[in-house]
């Protein structure tokens, strides 16, 4: 237990790690906001700090620590610091006992009593809560206000499926679906408040299910459906999906709704049957091609994106070479790849036959040039489309502008426009990473 230290007024939230928890900091800072405090302008010191943390490989977990170490204020005072995310869930007993710099602990599904913690602390008493409380953490949170033009809506939260390598299904918890209504009215006032994009999250967002407002049971594109009713939001997008929940009636909203983006994030893990069961991803290479095949015969165009783990234990020179040829087939506009890392308590950390941290590197830098390779290709096929891109911001220089196309590349044009504004722009270059456009 520390001594009394005077309320904080100003807050940073620094948020690691996946979307779901980019959602999740925007929602804590909204909570620290309505309590009074103020965010603490680019390069100020902060008297509070949040560190809302990813625990989903070993690299993000040891950051967590090197940051507590680095947190300092001009004067040389330690701000007051909370842990929140999945290393928090995870973790929270061993942080509060290896730092004690660290007032508060709380993990994600309790962020709601973020504020109440915040006060106890700065009255001397430090405080850890992980527990996941059946109640909706939701219910007491602010109601929402402004938006940027793209917006975050989690709609889904936690992982029934345990890949045998993952943290997730212990950090968050069993798979919960948010009700309909109130994903619908959250929704409203984020468009209401400047959003005329919004990306559906969750761990399986595709899993989401919930009763619309005529009583009928319904999946995410009966989700995706009631949103696109609203005639100022203008794109949706969701993210991510596992292949086995992809339905009948998603895909189908591919080919019909125009809302929807044709832009999907499918992870495969890797492309290798007999590594894909130790993984327990409970689908083939051959289903996941199949999927593929029904999707693009709806969206042709779709753009599809995934993510692969490289070294899994007791993966073999032959059966990466497999996860090449997968990459080699589909042809992704874009993917993330990482080396394997054990998680204390996953199935996988005591397998045996763990593949060496050199092996993973030369297999990692070969899927990414794969990766990048067809990244690049996807990018110059796009040069010579007229497609809408959505202003985000401006760019760096003069009168530039930065935006995405309707497949997620990133387009940068100059000209008349403005943030939030939908303009049409002719691709007339590409990059790796993005594309130049001309206004039409
Ligand atoms: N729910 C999502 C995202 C999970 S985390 C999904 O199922 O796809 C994001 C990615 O991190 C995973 O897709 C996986 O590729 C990677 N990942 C998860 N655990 C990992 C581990 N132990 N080592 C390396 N990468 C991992
Ligand atoms: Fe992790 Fe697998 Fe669940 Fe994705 S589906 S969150 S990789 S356990
Ligand atoms: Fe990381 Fe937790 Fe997301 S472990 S990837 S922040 S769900």
């Amino acid at each position: 237990m520390s001594s009394a230290a005077p309320s904080p007024k100003t807050f940073r939230v620094k948020s690691f790690g996946c979307q779901m928890n980019v959602y999740d900091g925007e929602r804590m800072a909204e909570l620290l906001a309505a309590e009074g405090m103020s965010a603490a302008a680019e390069g100020d010191d902060a008297d509070l700090v949040v560190l809302n943390t990813c625990h989903i490989r070993e690299k993000a977990t040891e950051k967590v620590y090197s940051d507590i170490g680095r947190l300092r204020r001009d004067d040389g005072s330690a701000p007051l610091i909370a842990v929140a995310g999945c290393v928090a869930q995870a973790e929270g007993e061993e942080i509060m006992a290896r730092a004690p710099s660290v007032k508060v602990v709380v993990g994600p599904q309790s962020y709601h009593r973020l504020p109440e913690m915040v006060a106890d602390a700065a009255a001397g008493k430090r405080a850890t809560e992980t527990d996941m409380p059946a109640e909706a953490k939701f219910a007491a949170l602010p109601k929402r206000r402004k938006s940027a033009p793209t917006a975050f809506l989690t709609v889904q939260e936690g992982c029934d499926k345990f890949c045998t390598y993952c943290v997730v299904p212990y950090t968050r918890g069993a798979e919960i679906s948010r009700p309909f209504a109130d994903l619908v009215e959250e929704a409203k006032l984020l468009v209401a408040g400047g959003a005329r994009e919004i990306t559906l999250l969750g761990q399986n967002v595709n899993a989401w299910t919930g009763e619309d407002d005529k009583g009928r049971t319904v999946g995410l594109d009966g989700l995706a459906r009631a949103l696109a009713a609203n005639p100022d939001l203008l794109r949706i997008r969701y993210t991510t999906s596992h292949p086995n929940d992809m339905t009948d009636g998603l895909i189908a909203a591919h080919g019909e709704l125009e809302k929807l983006m044709p832009f999907l994030h499918l992870p495969v893990q890797a492309g290798n049957d007999r590594v894909l069961k130790a993984m327990n991803r409970s689908h083939t290479v051959d289903s996941y091609m199949a999927l593929l095949e029904r999707i693009r015969a709806v969206r042709p165009d779709i753009a599809l994106s995934g993510d692969f783990i490289v070294g899994f234990p007791g993966e073999t020179d032959t059966e990466f070479e497999d996860t090449l040829r997968l990459v080699e087939q589909v042809a992704y506009a874009q993917a993330f790849s990482f080396k394997y890392s054990p998680r204390p308590g996953t199935p996988a950390a005591t397998m045996p036959d763990h593949v060496s941290a050199s092996v993973m590197d030369e297999r990692l830098q070969r899927l990414q040039a794969a990766i990048n390779r067809d990244q690049l290709a996807f990018n110059k096929d796009s040069v010579g489309k007229t497609c809408d891109v959505l202003v985000e911001r401006r760019g760096k220089h003069r009168g530039q502008w930065l935006g995405k196309s309707p497949w997620l590349q990133s387009v940068h044009f100059t000209g008349d426009a403005d943030i939030g504004q939908m303009v049409t722009v002719e691709l007339v270059d590409a990059g790796p990473n993005s594309l130049s456009g001309r206004l039409v």
